[in-house]
């Protein structure tokens, strides 16, 4: 099957094209890209003047739930989200039941996401076994199964010697580590930010420091190691600042921010809406103006929306035990092009966030249009006004707190590997 891409802009960080250029793809490749090109015998034709064509999306952050957990979201309906999101790659979190940290769940994860046949669909591992950070899993039974990149997310290594031994034998095997920062014993049993509203509200806070002190404890174990350590989900003007130093002493560390974490601040719990509460949690106006500046300066690599599908009996509870999360991969590129509205990246740079970067990170063949490169592409239309309706997500998970809000920019065609796996254009006269 053969497509011919017409008259896109074309937007590709990796070799800084922007140019309106045509694009072909057969067998799953780009086999030609550039101006005029002449339309090939046999290939459809796509018109796409005024949208932009940019590498495939890449989210290193989503749970799938599967195994154990399908009631909140399937690795099928978790693909399907991500298509209709504009993303082509998804590594998903081990968080299951029973977790990941074995081959079977690794390869039970690879055959569900072959059947789906939508998005690439990466399985990450986790540090420890069970997550329960007390020994280390088998990280290259793991590796051998498919896994790309090792995290306890949502259970953060505690134990600093452990962590030290996790990272030294994932760099023996290009597994980059991929920590959730939370000193559990500061945030204890704190529910939102501490803070302001943490006070008004009369809910227990959690302290910045909480995620600071195991960033800056993982950048001293990645600097001593020689290792590498990847920050999941930055919330705090502090964990930036760490970030940013460390990278200027030349320590590998790259970091990810939501785009929940750059859109709200803590003010928005003042209802105790549940869709709202997020690990870590939402925080201040300082520490969004943060991680934004963060984002434009580079200090922080990747954008992935920490995809958190769960089901309405998790939500709809007393704030306390609602679970905490948001289903982010259908509304995570039009938040992200919030930024570029507010001019805080250029386009290409925010591209660059959501695939070339990522892709680097966890070094999955992604993120460039060149010739010859795998036919991942995602065609945004950065006009196009939309809202967000829940109901319409493919995702199993509704809990969005975005629900209504208006957006500027979507993913109007989603192709994965030469075949068209989304397609939002609006039906022609
Ligand atoms: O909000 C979150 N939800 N943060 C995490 O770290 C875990 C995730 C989940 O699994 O629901
Ligand atoms: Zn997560």
């Amino acid at each position: 099957m053969k497509l011919f891409l017409k008259n896109a802009r074309v937007i590709d960080p990796a070799q800084n094209t922007d140019d309106i250029m045509d694009i072909v793809l057969a067998e799953g490749k780009i086999i030609a890209r550039g101006p005029d090109l002449k339309a090939p015998p046999e290939a459809e034709l796509i018109e796409l003047a005024g949208l932009v064509a940019a590498p495939g999306l890449v989210d290193m952050h989503v749970h799938l739930r599967e195994p154990g957990l399908e009631y909140k979201e399937t690795i099928a309906s978790g693909a399907a989200a991500a298509v209709a999101g504009g993303f082509t790659s998804i590594a998903c979190m081990p968080n299951t039941e029973p977790v990941n940290d074995n081959r079977s769940v690794t390869e039970f994860i690879r055959r569900k996401a072959a059947e789906a046949d939508l998005a690439h669909v990466y399985p990450i591992a986790a540090i420890t076994a069970g997550s329960e950070g007390k020994r280390l899993a088998e990280y290259w039974d793991l590796k051998e199964a498919g896994a790309l990149a090792l995290s306890d997310d949502g259970k953060p290594v505690m134990d600093a010697a452990l962590m030290r031994r996790a990272m030294e034998y994932a760099c023996s095997l290009d597994l980059p580590v991929i920590q959730h920062c939370e000193d559990k014993n500061l945030s204890a049993c704190g529910l939102i930010n501490e803070g302001y509203w943490s006070t008004v509200l009369g809910l227990p806070g959690i302290p910045a420091i909480a995620e600071e002190v195991i960033v800056g404890r993982d950048i001293l174990i990645a600097e001593y190691t020689r290792t590498r350590i990847h920050i999941a989900h930055v919330s705090t003007a502090g964990s930036v600042r760490l970030i940013r130093d460390a990278k200027k002493r030349g320590v590998q560390v790259t970091a990810e921010a939501t785009p929940h974490h750059f859109t709200l601040t803590d003010e928005a719990l003042a209802g105790y809406d549940t869709n709202y509460k997020v690990s870590p949690p939402l925080r201040s106006r300082a520490d969004v103006e943060a991680v934004k500046q963060g984002l434009a300066d580079g200090t922080i690599d990747a954008i992935a929306c920490d995809h958190a599908p769960h089901a309405r009996t998790d939500k709809e509870v007393e704030f306390e035990y609602a679970a905490c999360g948001i289903s982010g991969l259908e509304t995570s590129l039009g938040l992200s092009l919030g930024l570029v509205h507010d001019k805080t990246l250029t386009l290409a740079q925010l591209i660059a966030r959501m695939s070339l970067q990522p892709a680097n990170i966890l070094k999955i063949p992604a993120g460039t249009l060149a010739e010859g490169a795998d036919a991942d592409i995602t065609v945004i239309d950065p006009a196009l006004d939309w809202t967000v309706d829940v109901q319409s997500f493919r995702s199993l998970g509704k809990n969005s707190p975005f629900h209504g809000r208006k957006m500027k920019g979507r993913a109007v065609l989603t192709i994965v590997k030469g075949t068209v796996k989304y397609d939002g254009r609006a039906p022609r006269p």
